[in-house]
């Protein structure tokens, strides 16, 4: 099997590129397209044979399962451009690792990571010159897999089709974060897919951040299903804090992404000396350590976001507003670091980066 998957890929260049038509200083998060996907389908227990193809719309039967039972895992990656035209990956084969483990919860078939980081590689490379160079822009890169058997019956589908597609993008969010603790909904409860990338667990987050939205809150900071009294996660991000000198985030567990950004926030801290703790927050805790004044830095940690500062903090109807964000010395040096680190503008010293 991992011989067919591994043979070259199929690559049909478009005619014409899409680039010109692009407003480059002023791109939205996720709205504009490269040229180019790649395709792979598994059928009778076997990867096919990869293809790299101008992006297009899908044409799926009415009856294809993912479309009813939400069969489906994704990723979320970024590629980095430098002004002499190198290209960064940061980190690929921890996405590749975590889509496995997305897989596997969710009944589908894996991709040997090699193979999977492979692929990135050579679309990103193929569309290089979508990757924005302006400050604080970069290419995200959206792979994915659906279950793609026409079949209403619940099983997991013999069929399924793996793609990536990428995204030249600007900031997800312009503005510090407004969040609210949620102690009513619950986003993932042990024995979940909590730590997938399902994408029903996106789903299943909607309503919970459509009635926060509507009071003005960005985000939710999510809380434990047993209790509501842990924290666990902001929204789609993890959430870091600093309390007095120590970096502090919730433990990874079956109910919480195993995130990128957050581990390597919490890599780099440790290098830099902090004092770093990956355990259970409580909401008491955090509130009092506002309320003392030591609670010095807070923000959620996510590939689209990188760190987004938060601002407000709401628990229980009252708004608790944190330090300000210009005045915060960790979050604003540590995304620094990572926006240079990423741009190959430090040394590698942590072999993060695939450089091409
Ligand atoms: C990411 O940060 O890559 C995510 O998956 C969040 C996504 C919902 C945009």
């Amino acid at each position: 099997m991992e011989n067919e998957i591994l043979q070259q890929i199929d690559i049909h260049q478009i005619q014409q590129s899409r680039k010109d038509s692009v407003d480059w200083d002023n791109l939205p998060f996720g709205r504009v397209f490269s040229d180019h996907m790649l395709v792979i389908d598994y059928v009778d227990g076997a990867w096919g044979k990869p293809v790299i193809e101008p992006f297009e719309n899908l044409s799926l039967s009415p009856a294809t399962s993912v479309l009813h039972y939400g069969q489906t895992v994704f990723e979320g990656m970024k590629a980095y451009r430098n002004d002499n035209d190198e290209v960064f990956l940061f980190r690929a084969d921890q996405n590749a690792k975590r889509f496995n483990q997305s897989a596997i919860r969710m009944c589908m078939p894996t991709i040997p990571e090699d193979v999977f980081v492979q692929f990135v590689q050579t679309l990103v490379d193929l569309d290089r010159e979508w990757i924005p160079t302006n400050e604080g822009y970069s290419m995200y890169i959206r792979p994915f897999m659906i279950a793609t058997d026409p079949y209403v019956g619940i099983r997991p589908s013999a069929t399924y089709k793996f793609m990536i597609f990428t995204c030249p993008v600007g900031a997800y969010y312009t503005e510090p974060v407004r969040v609210k603790i949620e102690t009513k909904y619950t986003r993932a409860a042990h024995g979940g897919t909590g730590f997938a990338k399902a994408g029903g667990n996106y789903a299943a987050s909607l309503y919970p951040a459509k009635l926060a939205a509507e009071q003005g809150y960005q985000q939710l900071i999510w809380t434990d299903a047993q209790e509501h009294k842990y924290v666990e996660e902001a929204g789609t991000m993890n959430v870091v804090f600093q309390i007095g000198d120590t970096i502090v985030t919730p433990k990874s567990s079956d109910t919480i992404l195993d995130g990128i950004t957050r581990k390597s926030v919490m890599e780099i801290a440790r290098d830099w000396g902090y004092k770093t703790e990956e355990r259970k927050i409580s909401v008491k805790e955090v509130i009092d350590a506002i309320e003392s004044g030591e609670l010095k830095d807070a923000f959620g940690a996510g590939t689209a976001a990188t760190i987004a500062p938060i601002k407000t903090i709401n628990f229980e109807g009252r708004d608790y507003e944190l330090p300000e964000v210009a005045e915060r010395k960790f979050s604003n040096e540590v995304l620094d670091y990572l926006n240079r680190y990423k741009h190959g503008e430090t040394e590698d010293k942590f072999n993060w980066l695939i450089k091409f």
